[in-house]
């Protein structure tokens, strides 16, 4: 998908080194946030995602969000910021957050919505199919993380 006009990024460049800042959170819907304003969400990410070569996924379950960000450093920290002001949620919760060098676990997805019940398993395919020692700690960081308590439970209460 980077090769079509508007994706300018060199996939070599990333593999040869270049850092990737990973951030993780979960966080609670503000009151009247429901599914058709996720998927506005959805929308507007994946525009302003691909133009800032920002890939991921977004999960959306009672009441619970749960975002899985990586990309280049700066671009990463401005969406945190954004993230973090925005009022459609709230309570966010950092999962994980570190800058390696490291493949992408979802190249091909500019902000992918992935339903709750499926979150372990998308989890479960990157770790297996992630090929360095980062990607792989963090991916079990998390794991354990979710496996300790109920996805509905992360944002707090
Ligand atoms: C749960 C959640 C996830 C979001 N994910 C993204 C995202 O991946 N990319 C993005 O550009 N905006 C995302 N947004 C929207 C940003 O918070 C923000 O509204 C948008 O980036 C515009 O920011 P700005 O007004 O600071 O330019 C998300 C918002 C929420 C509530």
């Amino acid at each position: 998908m980077f090769d079509e006009p508007g994706f300018p990024r060199d996939a070599d460049l990333e593999y040869s080194g270049m850092a990737l800042e990973t951030f993780v959170y979960c966080s609670r819907a503000s009151k009247g946030v429901g599914d058709v304003e996720v998927n506005r969400i959805i929308d507007f990410s994946q525009r302003s995602n691909a133009a800032r070569r920002i890939t991921g996924m977004l999960v959306f379950g009672s009441g619970v969000f749960f975002q899985w960000v990586e990309g280049p450093p700066t671009e990463v920290k401005s969406l945190i910021k954004s993230i973090y002001g925005d009022s459609r949620h709230h309570d966010i919760v950092e999962l994980d957050r570190s800058v390696d060098n490291r493949e992408r676990l979802y190249p091909a997805w500019e902000m992918e919505r992935v339903e709750a019940d499926d979150i372990r398993t998308v989890l479960q395919d990157a770790l297996e199919s992630a090929e360095d020692e980062n990607s792989v700690a963090a991916l079990k960081r998390i794991l354990v993380h979710l496996g300790s308590a109920p996805l509905a439970s992360l944002g707090g209460s």
